[in-house]
């Protein structure tokens, strides 16, 4: 049966059942030992405090989730997304974008203009959904952020993050969600991530090969970043292979200016 958006009921959660099911997928979508893994009562706090935890359910089943957490820089609210995970039986067929529309939507409706989350630039996938299906930028670059963890996603490589900023009513996203498409802008910048990286990180042999592109790509995001330019646009080719395209962003929105910005 193919997986569809449509078919899934998406909601915010609040039960213990419901935010015991989010910690049960997050084992198995990452994979994670006992110690890494979010637990059920970060789960309870998020969702007390004015964050999110949103489950998507194919009838009671729960197929996919995100969670958030408020947080706060140079006096301006925001949200911090922390996980979204589909069921790997669900995926590409459109849910995780669906998910991100509900955790817009709710963002909105409380006065939020921001959601932020961290993501692998090494992740192809991750990528193109952030930058061309949701219409996130980055500017920000993170060496490590987590130390390494014991994912098995992660191939025992730094946990390098890009800071994806989701600036909900900007025009770069509203044009994206009225017509499927960002707005233009020149290309001074790419970066590549070839499509054997997936394979590389879970190869004992091959893994210095992903460590190195992980770090070919860290010199460049951190220069240009320093040179003004954002990660704006992201290319896939037939091959699988994943490419950056990074420019200047237009729109004037930053909460940057108290030493917080990481
Ligand atoms: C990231 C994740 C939540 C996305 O969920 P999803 O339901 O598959 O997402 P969607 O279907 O909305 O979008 C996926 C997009 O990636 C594309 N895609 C799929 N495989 C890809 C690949 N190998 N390379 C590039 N793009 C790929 C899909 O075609 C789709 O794009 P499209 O809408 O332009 O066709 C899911 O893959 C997941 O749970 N991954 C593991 C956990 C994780 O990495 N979470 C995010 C970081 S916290």
């Amino acid at each position: 049966m193919t997986a569809s958006p449509d078919r899934a009921s998406i909601r915010m959660c609040h039960s213990f059942d419901e935010l015991n099911a989010c910690v049960e997928l997050q084992r198995d979508v990452w994979g994670f030992s006992d110690l890494d893994l979010v637990p059920l009562r970060l789960f309870v706090v998020a969702e007390k405090i004015g964050g999110q935890v949103i489950g998507a359910f194919e009838g009671k089943e729960m197929v996919g989730f995100a969670l958030s957490i408020p947080g706060s820089r140079s006096g301006h609210p925001y949200l911090h997304s922390h996980m979204l995970a589909v069921r790997e039986s669900q995926r590409n067929a459109g849910l995780g974008r669906s998910i991100k529309l509900v955790q817009r939507a709710d963002a909105l409706a409380r006065g939020f203009e921001l959601i932020e989350w961290t993501f692998d630039p090494l992740e192809i996938k991750n990528a193109h959904l952030n930058l061309e299906r949701l219409g996130a930028i980055a500017r920000r670059y993170t060496i490590n952020q987590y130390g390494i963890s014991s994912s098995p996603l992660q191939g025992g490589l730094p946990t390098d993050r890009l800071v994806a900023e989701w600036w909900l009513r900007s025009r770069r996203v509203e044009k994206l969600l009225e017509s499927g498409a960002h707005p233009e802008f020149k290309v001074e910048h790419t970066l590549a991530v070839p499509a054997e990286i997936y394979r590389w990180k879970a190869s004992e042999t091959d893994r210095g090969r992903a460590r190195e592109v992980q770090a070919k790509n860290r010199e460049e995001f951190l220069q240009a970043f320093a040179d003004g330019l954002a990660a704006l646009g992201y290319e896939r080719d037939a091959a699988g292979n994943g490419k950056f395209l990074l420019g200047r962003w237009d729109e004037a929105y930053s909460y940057a200016g108290d030493g917080s910005e990481q």
